[in-house]
């Protein structure tokens, strides 16, 4: 098994380049030691007037941001952080699906290049062995006459150690992998959903690896915790859910948490 150096950063931009092909063309690819957040830089360059594909890669970030105005812990050399900005050639709402369906190529990068199968926490968590592995960020800013899409994904390889709050809910890889490699393989299939955003190629994996469809699910409106059962995720990636009126609702976005049969709100 191959020992990682000491220290080395993760991600290597020649070993990206190489990993990228044909994919890296009219790509701007930036690999920072260290930034805030990906998410924050890339919003930069497009305030800045950055038009059409960046990848934005940091070795660590020291204010990486997660969903619901969350942190994202980012310690060096023991996960991937990085964003792909996108400027739109058709209307957002074309890249609605898009959050979902970047879970999915995460999802398959991993299983090609280690052969775990994890599991898709709606809207965009990635589990394995019961813990988070990895969160997706999807932004979209308006910059003069443009509209771009961010797509922020931050991987915990093999972080050990996580701050207290965290322990009971993160977790790691633990694969021997390729981060270049992994980011490379991620940036393929986001494109080829970028290119074809109306083709929902994606759903089927999509649905057949969530965690939470026939599961007992818990989510919150307007400060009220309810409580149903998640039964199918419509075309969209719109979650569906039996509610305890015998109702459907659905939900686009927001956050669930699974909850055991015999819990009571
Ligand atoms: C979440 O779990 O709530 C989403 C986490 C997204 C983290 C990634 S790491 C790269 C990019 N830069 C950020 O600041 N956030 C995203």
């Amino acid at each position: 098994m191959q020992k990682m150096q000491e220290n080395a950063p993760r991600v290597c931009k020649n070993a990206l380049i190489k990993a990228l092909g044909a994919h890296i063309n009219g790509v701007t690819v930036r690999v920072f030691d260290e930034i805030d957040s990906t998410n924050t830089e890339a919003k930069r360059m497009a305030a800045d007037g950055f038009r059409g594909d960046a990848l934005l890669i940091a070795q660590t970030q020291t204010a990486g941001r997660g969903r619901m105005g969350r942190s994202f812990y980012s310690p060096a050399q023991t996960g991937v952080y990085f964003s792909i900005l996108h400027t739109l050639n058709t209307p957002l709402c074309d890249a609605v699906a898009i959050t979902s369906a970047a879970s999915v190529a995460v999802m398959r990068a991993i299983r090609t290049l280690t052969g775990i199968q994890t599991e898709i926490k709606w809207v965009n968590d990635l589990y394995y062995n019961e813990k988070k592995i990895c969160g997706i960020l999807t932004e979209a800013v308006s910059a003069g006459e443009s509209t771009h899409v961010i797509v922020g994904i931050g991987i915990n390889l093999d972080t050990a150690d996580f701050p207290d709050e965290l322990t009971a809910i993160a977790g790691s890889l633990n694969a021997n992998i390729d981060a270049s490699a992994l980011i490379a393989e991620i940036y393929r299939g986001i494109t080829l959903y970028l290119q074809e955003p109306n083709d929902r190629e994606w759903l089927a994996d999509y649905r057949a690896h969530s965690m939470v469809l026939g599961h007992r699910v818990a989510w919150t409106e307007a400060g009220i915790t309810r409580i149903g059962i998640a039964e199918a995720i419509d075309e969209d990636g719109a979650l569906l859910i039996q509610n305890e009126e015998n109702s459907i609702v659905r939900l686009h976005t927001g956050e669930i948490s699974l909850r055991p049969l015999e819990d009571k709100i």
